[in-house]
């Protein structure tokens, strides 16, 4: 692990998957000041630009579909309060063109490396009564035409979630479901219908941030279950 300060052991501990940019990045900006950071990405090079930005954070790289490599860099984890699944890819295509690797893909980064990385941490996040924040989208609540893998995957992360909050009752798990965001993600989606990049149409990451920073924040008297953003009609 690429560790570039000690560990702080006063203020609660979030790790953060898909650290490197877009949503990732601004949420580990909102936890920063109340939280010890763990950065994930898949590579220590990835995440070089927020460990100088977040100086009191930590790496926390290893690619989440690398299931050995997970459980060797989930092994020093012994409490963890927050632990928000970010990281998640979007391989668009209609099912007439979507091939098995395409699926494949989608299911195993967006669905069974939560479920994973989920499992190996369950005895840190029992130890602090810990949050899971599972980042979902509009395509879990409803399936569009070219979306199917990306919404199947996202409707599976949102079961995932309605179990492990009842398996783990003394876990808050919040699943977040952001309209579409200005990211590099949205960039490629945007290039791939063949439009032109307008900023202005979509939430940006700091605000939706922002309402994961409110839900992790919540008195404990609540559980913030689901919370669904759509940019504002303009
Ligand atoms: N953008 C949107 O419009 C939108 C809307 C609703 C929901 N969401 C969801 O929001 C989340 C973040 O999206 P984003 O737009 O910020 O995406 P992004 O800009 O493409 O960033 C994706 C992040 O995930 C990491 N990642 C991807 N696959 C990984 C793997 N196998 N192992 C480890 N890390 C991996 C990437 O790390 P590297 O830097 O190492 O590649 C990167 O940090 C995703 O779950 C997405 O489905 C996005």
């Amino acid at each position: 692990m690429a560790t570039s300060a000690k560990p702080d052991t006063d203020r609660p501990t979030a790790l953060i998957t898909g650290a490197s940019r877009g949503l990732g990045a601004a949420i580990a900006r909102e936890l920063a000041p109340a939280h010890q950071l763990l950065l994930g990405a898949r590579t220590p090079q990835a995440l070089e630009p927020m460990l100088r930005e977040l100086p009191g954070s930590a790496g926390w790289p290893v690619d989440l579909t690398d299931y050995d490599a997970v459980a060797r860099a989930a092994a020093g984890i012994e409490r963890l309060d927050v632990l928000v699944h970010n990281a998640g890819i979007a391989d668009l295509g209609t099912i007439a063109d979507s091939s098995v690797a395409q699926w494949r893909n989608t299911l195993e980064a967006n669905l069974i490396a939560v479920a994973e990385l989920t499992r190996l941490l369950l005895p840190a996040l029992r130890a602090a009564n810990g949050h899971v924040v599972l980042i979902n989208s509009g395509a879990g609540l409803r399936a569009n035409p070219g979306w199917g893998a990306y919404a199947a995957s996202k409707f599976g992360l949102r079961a995932f979630g309605d179990a492990l909050r009842l398996e783990e009752p003394a876990l808050r798990v919040t699943s977040v479901h952001p309209g579409r965001i200005g990211t590099d993600m949205q960039r490629e989606i945007i290039a791939g219908e063949g439009r032109a990049y307008d900023p202005d149409e979509f939430l940006t990451a700091e605000t939706v941030a922002r309402v994961v920073r409110n839900a992790v924040e919540t008195p404990r008297d609540a559980h913030p279950t689901e919370i669904v953003l759509r940019p504002i009609a303009r």
